[in-house]
């Protein structure tokens, strides 16, 4: 179909978290006519639902320097040493600039930030919020001052794909919109400098800590526009999400490493704290290695799940410190004050996406990418915990100022003419392969994986899309009715195929990407990343 209507603008931004609203306030800022597109409500995302808080060096004795050793370890040679140093130099200020903006840490009597520590910091260094809501103000505040601003938002806007100039210039994106009014069904907003903010793409398994909006809708529009994405084998398992049973689907509660951060054990079904002597910082070592510690003792006790036990926090603590975390386990039945608490790993975030330079460009000349749809280079093969919130504010303020750098020259580009072209018709999906997709990616591209698993997964993947497109052949002709869970599961499929093939063609173990057949690092062969590029025509 082709767009019913079309709003000209400087950016467009897509996606509304921490990332997407801190571009588009400080492009707002820079005078840019600035437009915020989102798939479901402002505060939908996956920040809103961060709990342990954002990583910066703010603490007395804290540098740069000691959060850099500590995100390159957990990076396990594969991070960008120069998008660390930004992140790591930059982080502190950008913080104090979100807490100028609205945002309400945590403090001490003396009005001193709180920090906290979690798996692979050497120190504390966490500031959060509401205890254990830290996402949810941030949420709260970027929200609030776009709203005091003004800045233009269309909600309930499904991001289709990227419209480009006649040179390959980025010029805007289609939308699928529901219900807004004038701007309802197919539309566009024309702009010389799209922001992808999407978020991660966790749906692509059956559970996950991420929201339903996170099904990998920016890394497939940045596919389909020919842009490269990098180090998507790279996903990361939270260690300790609440375990609520074997066939549990969609967003799972997540129990913040904060938790460990201050003192909670996990022990296995004898009550025995299996990560002690398996590395030195033993429940605080890097995320992956305490999934894998999990993973390790689960199979060897044939458990389905291990526990979390911080009882001795006592009622007072845990009702101050983690009043979420605690509302969600009782209102699953669980009780932390009185008891352990089951615990499992979960798919939880993607330390690759669409690959950009130290400004967020991406290869696609004027499109960006910001957050967790970003590959910045700072993640490695395994983020740090607490430095994605962060990694989204520094980004954001690189990208808005590179935006507002560029616009005498942007100008002369939007004064030509926009091409206006309908949005490409995909094949689409019928949303009822998503639950497909998601078992396969879960059996057979999970936390541990194989050449094997790896394999019937792409044969799977392979025949859903074969049969989705109508018949063996695929010849395309077959396609679901137009509409948000048809485009979701359309890009769901196509990030998984990408991310299991990347999978497949790693043969180490490194960071969150753990090969049963292929156990170690290897750095000789593998010290490198894995970037894809689709010819634009393919979907
Ligand atoms: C958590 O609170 O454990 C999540 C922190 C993160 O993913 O960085």
């Amino acid at each position: 179909p082709a767009p019913g209507w079309a709003i000209d603008a400087d950016v467009v931004v897509v996606g509304s978290g921490v990332a997407g609203l801190t571009v588009a306030l400080r492009c707002t800022a820079a005078g840019l006519r600035t437009v915020v597109v989102t798939k479901a409500r402002l505060d939908d995302g996956s920040t809103r639902w961060a709990q342990g808080g954002i990583a910066a060096a703010l603490g007395d004795g804290d540098t740069p320097e000691q959060h850099m050793d500590d995100t390159l370890v957990a990076g396990a040679g594969l991070c960008d040493e120069e998008a660390v140093h930004a992140l790591v130099t930059e982080g502190p200020d950008a913080v104090r600039r979100l807490i100028a903006t609205g945002a309400r840490f945590d403090t001490d009597a003396s009005g001193t930030i709180e920090l906290t520590r979690e798996g692979g910091h050497h120190r504390r260094r966490i500031a959060h919020a509401g205890g254990d809501a830290t996402g949810a103000e941030i949420s709260r505040a970027l929200v609030d001052a776009v709203r005091e601003r003004a800045v233009r938002t269309i909600e309930n806007a499904l991001v289709l794909d990227l419209l480009t100039d006649a040179d390959g210039h980025a010029a805007g994106v289609t939308l699928h919109v529901m219900g807004e009014g004038q701007h309802d069904g197919v539309g566009a907003v024309h702009a010389p400098a799209v922001v992808l903010a999407t978020g991660g793409m966790g749906q692509v398994f059956s559970a996950t800590t991420n929201p339903a909006v996170s099904t990998g809708d920016g890394v497939a529009l940045a596919l389909r526009a020919g842009a490269e994405v990098s180090d998507l084998e790279f996903v990361q398992f939270h260690p300790t999400v609440l375990f609520l049973g074997p066939d549990a689907e969609g967003q799972q509660p997540l129990v913040s490493e904060a938790v460990r951060g201050e003192g909670a054990h996990l022990v296995d079904a004898d009550g025995v704290r299996f990560m002690v002597g398996r590395h030195e910082l033993a429940e605080l070592a890097p995320r992956d290695i305490v999934a894998k510690g999990i993973m390790r003792r689960m199979r060897e006790q044939g458990a389905a799940h291990m526990y979390l036990d911080a009882r001795h926090f006592g009622a007072e603590m845990w009702e101050s410190r983690f009043p979420t975390i605690l509302a969600a386990c009782r209102t699953h039945g669980f009780d932390p004050v009185t008891e352990p608490i089951p615990v499992a790993p979960a798919a939880h975030y993607a330390s690759g996406g669409v690959r950009t330079d130290l400004r967020g460009r991406t290869t696609v000349p004027g499109l960006y990418a910001c957050g967790e749809v970003a590959c910045t280079g700072v993640h490695g093969a395994n983020r740090l915990a607490s430095n994605s919130l962060l990694e989204g504010l520094v980004f954001a303020e690189r990208i808005a100022d590179d935006i507002a750098d560029g616009t005498a020259a942007r100008k002369t580009r939007a004064a030509a003419p926009v091409p206006h072209p309908a949005p490409r018709v995909l094949p689409l999906l019928d949303p009822a392969a998503r639950a497909r997709v998601q078992h396969v990616m879960t059996l057979g591209a999970g936390v541990l994986r194989s050449a094997a698993s790896l394999a019937e997964a792409a044969e799977r993947l392979d025949a859903i899309h074969r049969e989705a497109l109508g018949g063996a052949g695929g010849d395309g002709h077959k396609t679901a009715e137009p509409g948000v869970e048809s485009w979701e599961t359309t890009n769901l499929l196509c990030v998984a195929r990408v991310l299991v093939a990347a999978a497949r063609s790693r043969e180490e173990t490194r960071g969150c990407h753990w090969r049963e057949d292929h156990p170690d690092r290897d750095d000789a062969a593998w010290r490198r990343h894995l970037v894809v590029r689709l010819s634009p025509d393919r979907s």
